[in-house]
């Protein structure tokens, strides 16, 4: 009996040295790390007998013909990490898409419609500030205008691309066909703590939350730090303080509001100098739109007033939103049926507070999201863990729900 478990927990071992130096996964896309990785998926989907290519935004689809039929099932997720991320985030769903279908070929029980494997290129936005371009590619929404957005060394998303051997102009022409597209599911791990909580391996998600970023620069007065007086000082830090313990306030008194700053950048950033200027990012969630939008302009105020206040200037541009996206309810009971399959009782169901390819995909098909428990929750860390039990679980409910697609 073969233990496909163990077979993705291996490939995902693999995959996690294929890394930047440092502590955990630091895979960022095209990138000397991204091409290593098409490598190994490129070897794997070619076990499972899937015609594979990489589109123009980077993307490798694996793809299983099937009856032929005029129509195609979509089974993704992302390769990229977080900068010291984990092992299995976004790219444990491709793997398990791959061993299933493997698993399925070798059972002599291929799936009767035809089904492609996505492998994202850039799901988590980390190297430019923008998300989802394989994905949203795929559904016909990329904006060509992130094709100019620059990395932290000024490297533009286009000459990336270029520099990966793609042609990002001919990124539209990678749109499929709404008429065409039967369905998408993503695997992914759950990222939070509710499935190990419940004792449960699997569950199934109802809804991606929203998300939008802004970026925020507050500009006072350098000087020096022993005799500029304190009664006349314009510190940027002491106003970036009173932000973001505004930004927490807001969402600690709502259940479920998750605010998070994430990045800060102070100038000249000296112990011996006031400082100037800091440069944040200010992230809000929420499975609700109008509950997150609502807080986005009680922070946009309250900067407003603190930074008059205090004699800084304060610039807060919008950088990055996402509407929230509810999961197809046909598609998710017919996954739900597969969990309860598989693991003998009720799936559970759950929102997702971190955001997926999933979203952009739903621009395309109905979506659905199989979530994998993982140890102790965490996620975005080194210490990001499924066992090779749950992935055999996983491969399990997979299969049983790719047999019953019809
Ligand atoms: O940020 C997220 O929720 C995802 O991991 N990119
Ligand atoms: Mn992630
Ligand atoms: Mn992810």
């Amino acid at each position: 009996m073969t233990d496909w478990g163990r077979i993705c927990a291996e490939r995902l071992e693999a995959l996690a040295r294929v890394s930047e130096p440092g502590p955990g996964v630091t895979r960022l896309p095209f990138t000397d790390q991204h091409a290593e990785v098409l490598d190994f998926l490129r070897s794997w989907m070619t076990d499972a007998d899937l015609a594979h290519y990489i589109d123009d935004a980077g993307t490798l689809v694996g793809r299983h013909e099937g009856d032929g039929r005029d129509g195609t099932f979509y089974i993704g997720s992302h390769q990229d990490s977080v900068r010291q991320g984990g092992a299995f985030d976004g790219i444990m769903g491709i793997v398990l898409a791959i061993t299933t279908l493997q698993k399925l070929r070798d059972a002599g029980m291929p799936p009767a419609c035809p089904i492609e494997v996505l492998g994202f290129a850039d799901e988590e936005g980390v190297r430019w500030p923008t998300a989802l371009v394989g994905s949203r590619a795929i559904a016909g929404t990329v904006d060509p205008a992130v094709l100019g957005m620059t990395d932290r060394d000024g490297v533009t998303l286009r000459a990336a691309m270029e520099g990966f051997g793609l042609a990002p102009d001919r990124i539209a022409k990678i749109a499929r066909r709404r008429n065409g597209a039967l369905g998408y599911l993503e695997c992914h791990i759950e990222q939070g703590p509710v499935l190990e909580q419940a004792d449960a391996p699997l569950g199934v998600v109802t809804a991606i939350c929203g998300i939008e970023r802004h970026a925020v620069t507050l500009t006072g007065e350098t000087g020096h730090a022993g005799t500029l007086p304190m009664a006349t000082r314009r510190d940027a830090l002491v106003g970036a303080a009173a932000l973001v313990a505004e930004v927490d306030r807001a969402a600690q008194k709502t259940e479920v509001l998750r605010a998070t700053v994430g990045e800060m950048h102070v100038t000249p950033n000296v112990v011996n100098a006031v400082p100037r200027e800091v440069r944040l990012t200010i992230e809000l969630r929420a499975p609700d739109d109008a509950l997150r939008e609502a807080a986005s302009l009680q922070l946009r105020d309250f900067a407003r007033r603190m930074a008059g206040n205090r004699g800084l200037h304060c610039d807060m541009q919008r950088s990055y939103i996402q509407p929230a996206q509810p999961c197809d309810l046909p598609l998710t009971d017919a996954l739900a049926h597969a969990v309860g399959t598989v693991t003998g009782r009720t799936a559970l169901r759950l929102p997702s507070g971190a955001t997926h390819d999933a979203s952009a995909m739903a621009d395309l098909c109905p979506i659905s999201m199989l979530f994998v428990r993982c140890r102790n929750g965490v996620s975005h860390t080194p210490d990001e863990h499924v066992t090779p039990e749950d992935l055999g679980h996983a491969v399990d409910a997979l299969a049983t729900f790719l047999a019953q697609l019809r």
